[in-house]
């Protein structure tokens, strides 16, 4: 299982959290993308594009935004590995795979904890990544919702009866013991866990 590390909340700047997921052996930085209406908070005025053009880990971009195809010109500079949009927030839903595909991105579908699998069937095959929720979008710092787990569970069936290739992604509420829930994801994002320590290598180890 690979460790993808959110600095959403942190005890240190943006700039201080960034550079200590760096020098861990974290997977990926997470990138948490906020717009202020599909989800409460808004950090759109972030300068990601500053903060993280020299980070020498590849990026995992959450977009947390209505209409994400928007956005994803502009991160694509920034050279992710993923750039992963909400199901729920989306109207052209091929569309915006399609332009991030273009840009040679992989693409992630993401699901709030009440959307089921069955409304991103559709779609698996033709998406890189699938990220279950287990908190609401928006905020670091929750409890993780053990109902994602049945919801992995089926996303893996369905991977396996039909041989398709999109990696599991669990994201939210993410630690020590609740990790043990959800052992065969592909990618874990862990947030507060890790940037709300004084060790960050440690607590990804307590993970690992
Ligand atoms: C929640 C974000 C998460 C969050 C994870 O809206 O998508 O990535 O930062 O933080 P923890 O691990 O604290 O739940
Ligand atoms: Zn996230």
């Amino acid at each position: 299982m690979k460790i993808a590390v959110s600095f959403l909340t942190s005890y240190y700047s943006k700039e201080k959290t960034i550079e200590l997921i760096t020098k861990t052996n974290a997977d990926f930085i997470h990138v948490d993308i906020m717009d202020g209406g599909f989800v409460n908070h808004k950090n759109t005025e972030l300068n990601f594009e500053g903060l993280l053009e020299n980070v020498s880990k590849p990026l995992d971009i959450h977009l947390m935004c209505f209409d994400p195809i928007i956005y994803i010109k502009k991160l694509s500079i920034l050279n992710p590995q993923y750039i992963t949009f909400h199901l729920e927030a989306t109207k052209d839903i091929v569309k915006t795979i399609e332009e991030i595909k273009m840009l040679g991105i992989k693409v992630g579908m993401a699901l709030k904890p009440n959307t089921e699998v069955n409304e991103i069937k559709p779609y698996l095959a033709l998406v890189d990544l699938v990220l279950v929720m287990s908190v609401e979008p928006g905020a670091g710092g929750q409890e993780f919702q053990e109902m994602s787990i049945k919801k992995i569970k089926e996303l893996k069936n369905i991977r396996e009866e039909n041989n398709l290739k999109y990696a599991i992604e669990v994201d939210g509420g993410i630690n020590a013991t609740s990790i043990n829930m959800v052992k065969d994801v592909d990618i874990a994002v862990v947030g507060s866990y890790v940037c709300k320590s004084n060790n960050y290598q440690q607590q990804i180890d307590n993970l690992k």
